[in-house]
């Protein structure tokens, strides 16, 4: 059996769907700050299994401890956290202590009950500033994140690369996901953001579907092909295979693997805009407005390394996305409510 913790968010749910698909039993840990139960009630529709649901908070120990004794857990996939890059300026201490402090607490209780097979929902924030337009390669030395959030992925990684370091019966899988987006093609599970969105994919969507009424470019100034930044997009369902592909590489294996999980290909906000109007048969109506601060002009991901160790690629294109994305907004305007 897999714990999921934070498995009825968005990446969440669509990777406890896939591991259903591939024959995993799931348990999902999830405090739903930022998610609904409505998530997992789905993908139990959609797949014809049963995921079950705790409703709890991973730094809970005590309920940790009861998880992990009562049920055979044999891996943990690790999304639970905050996300936020912008609220994570404002609010540094709600991030270390849920992200930070809360992996401790997981990783401890896993370390007491010997459980010490652990996949970490890491970013390609962690490899910060490294000037001018790049390719990310997981032989780079880490960067310097701006924000709060993003030095949570690089402590986190720290952290469990000392704590397998001491104890070599750990296995960890650090992947490294560049800018996911998308859903499942039935569009009855997707992203759901609270509030007006941070992200790119999300404000176009509700742009597209009235609640918004245009979107704001941030800058279109940049050293890149038409001036707005480029970003490695990828489909949240190349995402969840690429979780099942190194959960089952690392079952038979001890030591800390680092993965990019990316396409290998920048697309810019105007890019992206133009795959949304083709998928939605309407005008994103949206004004160039100035660049937004902490914002690297271009960047993208070497795959290499998990096209080789794991056998995993990309396979769904910009258009997939924005089709896939756009049927989920559709169908569900006000998301899960
Ligand atoms: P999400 O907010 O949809 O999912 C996170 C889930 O964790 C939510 O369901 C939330 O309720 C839960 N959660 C938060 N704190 C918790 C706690 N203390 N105890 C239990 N549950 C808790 O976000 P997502 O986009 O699905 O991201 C999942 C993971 O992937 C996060 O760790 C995130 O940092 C990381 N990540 C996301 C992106 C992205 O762009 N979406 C990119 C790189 C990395
Ligand atoms: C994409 C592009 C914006 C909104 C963030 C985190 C990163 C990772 C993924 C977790 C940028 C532009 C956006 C808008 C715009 N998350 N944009 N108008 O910033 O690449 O990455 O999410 O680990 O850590 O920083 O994603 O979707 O916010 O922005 O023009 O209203 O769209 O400037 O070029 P980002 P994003």
């Amino acid at each position: 059996m897999i714990l999921v913790t934070g498995g009825a968010g968005y990446i969440g749910s669509h990777t406890v769907l896939t591991l259903l698909q591939h024959g995993h039993d799931v348990l999902v840990l999830d405090n739903l700050c930022n998610s609904s139960a409505e998530a997992i009630h789905r993908v139990n529709r959609l797949t014809g299994k049963n995921a079950r649901l705790i409703e709890g908070d991973i730094r809970n120990r005590a309920l940790l401890d009861q998880i992990l004794g009562e049920h055979p857990i044999r891996a943990v996939i690790h999304f639970a956290g905050l996300k936020a890059v912008g609220e994570s300026v404002q609010k540094p201490l709600a991030y270390y202590d849920n992200n930070v402090g809360g992996s401790i607490t997981l990783i401890e209780a896993m370390q007491a009950a010997g459980v010490k097979n652990l996949v970490f929902s890491s970013s390609a924030t962690v490899y910060g500033e490294q000037g001018g337009a790049r390719e990310y390669t997981e032989t780079m030395p880490l960067g310097v994140p701006s924000s709060p959030y993003g030095k949570t992925k690089v402590m986190i990684e720290t952290i469990l690369g000392d704590t397998a370091h001491a104890d070599p019966a750990w296995t960890i899988a650090l992947l490294r996901y560049f800018n996911p987006v998308g859903a499942h093609e039935s569009g009855d599970i997707g992203e759901d953001p609270q509030g007006i969105p941070n992200n790119l994919v999300p404000y176009i969507s509700q742009v597209a579907v009235g609640r918004l009424e245009r979107l704001a470019v941030y800058g279109d100034d940049y050293d890149t092909p038409d001036g707005t930044c480029l970003r490695d997009y990828i489909h949240v369902m190349d995402l969840a295979a690429g979780h099942v592909k190194a959960l089952e590489h690392i079952a038979d294996k001890t030591g800390v693997y680092t993965w990019n999980l990316g396409s290998g290909t920048g697309s810019s906000v105007l890019d992206v805009v133009r795959a949304y109007e083709k998928a939605c048969g309407k005008a994103i109506p949206y004004t160039i407005a100035p660049r937004r601060a902490g914002d690297l002009p271009a960047f993208w991901a070497n795959p290499e390394k998990a096209a080789r160790e794991l056998g995993w690629r990309t396979e769904r294109s910009l258009d997939d996305m924005m089709a896939d994305t756009w049927r989920w907004q559709a169908k569900n305007p006000q998301g899960y409510r």
